[in-house]
């Protein structure tokens, strides 16, 4: 097996990031696109209940597809794999004990339980969705950086109809979908930066 390439420091990946829109057609190796996603899963989330799940596309016919769903962009095609990220809120409170770390035994453990149902009980499905889309965020901006830093480049979409991309990849739908994310190997440069300023938008009291 090929060694994985050595990652770039947070620094530099902070730093060159930028949308990619136009792609190689090199594939890309499955133990690097593994260790990618084994990186990003380390995003933290309230509760650590990990409400996200990823579809990884790969398939050129489903690419298609999806394409036509995000409005004929067509990296979602172009790029050699297609992350589609997910909130399932129902199926993260029904599996709780997968959530709760192991060193939580008994009643405290059962204590834990009832607290996070409690939590989201007066909710309704739509609001659990967007609490689930919101703790997705912070996966995606991991999988953002994390993706440049193994010199990966990606375009963070929501340019898309999510109930047809739904219908075509059989999501429940309770789902929320807050991500589409074409992975592949640049071929073009994308934009330089244009941002705010830290004065413009930090105030330290
Ligand atoms: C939430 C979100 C949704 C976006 N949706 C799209 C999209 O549907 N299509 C697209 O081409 N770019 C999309 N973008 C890319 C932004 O236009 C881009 O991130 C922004 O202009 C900054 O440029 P940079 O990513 O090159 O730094 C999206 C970015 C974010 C963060």
């Amino acid at each position: 097996m090929t060694a994985l390439p050595k990652p770039s420091d947070v620094r530099t990946a902070a730093l060159e990031r930028r949308s990619i829109r136009r792609y190689r057609p090199d594939p890309i190796p499955e133990p690097l696109l593994r260790e990618v996603l084994e990186l990003a899963l380390r995003a933290p989330s309230a509760w650590n209940l990990q409400p996200w799940r990823i579809l990884v596309v790969r398939d050129l016919a489903l690419k298609s597809a999806l394409k036509e769903a995000a409005f004929g962009q067509r990296q979602v095609e172009e790029a050699p794999v297609v992350l589609v990220l997910y909130a399932d809120m129902e199926d993260a409170l029904a599996r709780l004990d997968e959530v709760i770390p192991p060193g939580l035994q008994g009643e405290r453990r059962e204590a834990q339980k009832e607290a996070i149902l409690k939590a989201f009980h007066g909710m309704d499905l739509e609001a659990r969705a967007q609490w689930g889309a919101g703790q997705s965020y912070i996966l995606w901006g991991y999988l953002l950086l994390i993706l440049q830093g193994y010199a990966l480049a990606s375009v963070p979409m929501l340019g898309f109809d999510p109930g047809r991309v739904k219908a075509l990849l059989g999501l429940p739908a309770h789902a929320a979908i807050p991500a589409l994310l074409p992975v592949g190997y640049p071929a073009e440069e994308g934009f330089p930066h244009h941002r705010l300023s830290v004065e413009r938008v930090v105030r330290f009291l």
